[in-house]
């Protein structure tokens, strides 16, 4: 293959091209990369869960039961747990009159030798102590523990905050969380059910200050681990870590389906998600678990801002996936409220709903470019959903949108390839999930799209020949996989005058439960099992944004490898150049495996050198990734204006 590479000429580059979607799918927000250790921890329900004592379970025989208090702690958290002396609660031993709950977190959790902060709500009529440790499920033995000391009151909600930093790391992440107190009463003015256990624990006179009734009620119970950034009520470490180190700099919030809700009464309500946990009602969420709203829009935006992403704000547009449909003349609040978000992010510290977001901690506007109306209409609501967004939907958002701000590029949740001759000066969202043939196959197809647009999601999802949707995802990403979206991203890219930006989806999933496979990062509980697929390589490269040259070989003839000169207008004879080459396992189908730690990437890095006519010359093998940059030299100027794709 010969290139040659004019020094004018070319698309503008553009400087957010890659990035990711989140949404809380396959746990990838609570109990993923919200760091939240503690699962269910205010019993939570909403459209489509009760309140339920999941993840929960008795410590010394203790009972629990869910109650709806006539003084909730908040309106939005009203089930609390009612921890008291169980039938079976010993008091014999050591700590015999302990009693409290253990939370098995999201499937085992980290214990380290490192400072967790925690935090609690009690009510009742207390004044001895709580202990909080974290111990092995196995074998019981306790890594860490504190005390803290009750400031209860029978007549109101009292928030307890403690730090706990265990003294050895445990060996696995088969670990609880528990939190007890003393259950027994001081002296007989407090009577109880349970008052025989009450009295020959007070008789040992082990303890005096126990809780009235030998009973408590709790709820928002929590713990977490140190944040990425340090930032409270942040996220998991290696997670975000994980994602920083593919250099992305677009993020697309807060989805995916999980904006369009599973009805019209449970979308993704940004206003719900802002301010104290315990004002935070929680999600039904669309991907079959409850969600706490944890990760909420001001964290994602935190999260923007700590790893300088451009940011693609999705607002909710009166289409859910149940084929919910806001009509006409019912969608102006539904404008307005998105125009509110709008303000919440990006207005000044003056405005009504910037000065929300100032009370939060960040006074300053947060930069806001994009905002996408809904996800994928041309599915939502079905034939009518979509025939409403483009007749009078989409229209509404977008003139209401840019008549307050006319710098913000308002994305339709369809493209012109679903039909949608969008409405200038709109932009449009493209989502390619395919086989690594068809991601080939699509690499010309912006090459003549007048119209900007995203790629809002994109991944390689089905081998070749296969059954696509009706088979399933593939488990993980995959060497060939991964190099279909090599040269789809190349196609992505050099048209990247118009093509605002690709976002990866999904982009991270819980081993222990999830919905959608072949995401860009696995994790567990035990930090060991984050495991960065073929594709995290791939995307990790791409964004480096200064390159002379970026290449993917895919089904080359005969399997040879291809040689390639690389001649660029205004190089010079004996200019130096990084080569990186990405090679896969032999066996296209080969993944990185979190369980056997297998990594079947190779990266090789290699100085090429121009030679006399200025040009460079190697050769790529059969499924490979090349990039090629130069470090210093003359023509850095140009270098993130001269990049050419090449498909083999
Ligand atoms: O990324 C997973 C899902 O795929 C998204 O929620 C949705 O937009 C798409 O169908």
């Amino acid at each position: 293959v010969d290139i040659s590479v004019k020094a004018t000429g070319g698309n503008a580059t553009s400087p957010h091209q890659y990035g990711f979607l989140h949404e809380d799918i396959n746990n990838s927000g609570d109990g993923g990369l919200y760091a939240e250790l503690i699962r269910n921890r205010a019993f939570q329900s909403s459209n489509n869960y009760s309140s339920t004592l999941d993840a929960w379970s008795p410590v010394n025989g203790a009972s629990l039961s869910l109650k709806d208090l006539d003084e909730p702690l908040s309106k939005a958290l009203k089930t609390s747990v009612h921890v008291a002396v169980g039938a079976s609660s010993s008091s014999k031993g050591k700590n015999s009159s302990q009693v409290g709950l253990a939370n098995d977190g999201y499937w085992g959790m980290d214990v380290k030798i490192q400072p967790y902060a925690g935090s609690f709500w009690v009510k009742g009529d207390y004044e001895g102590s709580f202990t909080a440790s974290l111990q092995s499920n196995l074998t019981g033995e306790v890594f860490g523990s504190t005390k803290i000391k009750a400031k209860c009151s029978p007549a109101e909600w009292v928030e307890h905050e403690f730090k706990l930093t265990p003294t050895k790391d445990a060996p696995n992440s088969n670990n609880t969380f528990s939190l007890t107190f003393d259950a027994a009463v001081s002296s007989d003015k407090h009577t109880s059910p349970d008052i025989d256990f009450v009295k020959r624990v007070a008789d040992d006179s082990l303890v005096s200050q126990g809780a009235k009734d030998g009973s408590l009620d709790f709820n928002l119970i929590s713990l977490f681990p140190p944040t990425y950034k340090g930032r409270k009520n942040g996220l998991r470490i290696d997670l975000a870590e994980a994602i920083a180190g593919f250099h992305p700099t677009l993020l697309r919030i807060p989805g995916g389906n999980m904006l369009e809700g599973n009805n019209k009464d449970a979308w993704w309500d940004w206003k719900n998600t802002l301010g104290p946990l315990k004002d935070r009602p929680g999600f039904s969420g669309v991907w079959s678990y409850q969600q706490t709203n944890g990760l909420g829009l001001m964290e994602y935006l935190w999260l923007a801002e700590d790893m300088d992403l451009e940011i693609v704000l999705g607002v909710y547009n009166g289409l859910s996936l149940n084929g919910d449909i806001i009509p006409q003349d019912e969608l102006q609040p539904f404008v307005d409220d998105a125009l509110d978000q709008i303000e919440f992010v990006s207005g000044a510290a003056s405005t009504k709903w910037g000065a929300v977001r100032a009370e939060l901690g960040h006074p300053a506007p947060f930069k806001l470019q994009y905002v996408e109306v809904g996800n994928e209409d041309w599915l939502a609501g079905g034939a009518e959903g979509w025939a409403t967004f483009k007749e009078y939907r989409f229209p509404m958002f977008l003139e209401a949108i840019n008549k307050k701000y006319p710098h913000i590029t308002v994305i339709s949740s369809g493209s012109v390839f679903d039909g949608y001759d969008i409405p200038k000066p709109a932009a449009g969202d493209y989502h390619i999930y395919g086989t690594p043939d068809s991601l080939v196959e699509q690499f010309n197809l912006f090459d003549n799209v007048t119209t900007p647009h995203i790629i809002g999601e994109a991944a390689a999802v089905h081998p070749n020949g296969g059954l696509g949707w009706n088979a399933g995802l593939l488990e993980y990403p995959w060497w060939s996989g991964t190099i279909g979206e090599a040269v789809s991203m190349i196609g992505y890219e050099r048209n990247a005058d118009r093509i605002i930006g690709a976002a990866y989806a999904p982009i991270i999933r819980s081993l222990d439960r999830w919905q959608w496979a072949a995401v860009m990062i696995q994790f567990a509980a035990d930090p060991a099992k984050t495991t960065l697929s073929t594709s995290w390589y791939l995307w990790e490269n791409e964004d480096k944004g200064s390159y002379l040259f970026k290449g993917a070989v895919f089904n080359s003839t005969n399997g040879d490898d291809v040689p390639v000169s690389l001649a660029f207008e205004g190089v010079h004879p004996g200019t130096e150049a990084e080569l990186t080459i990405l090679t896969g396992p032999e066996d296209p189908y080969g993944f990185n495996d979190p369980f056997t730690g297998v990594n079947v990437v190779k990266t090789t890095k290699e100085k090429v050198v121009s030679d006399k006519e200025g040009k460079f010359a190697f050769s790529m093998p059969d499924l490979s990734i090349a990039v090629l940059e130069t470090k210093g030299s003359k023509c850095d100027k140009r270098k993130r204006e001269m990049k050419q794709g090449l498909r083999h």
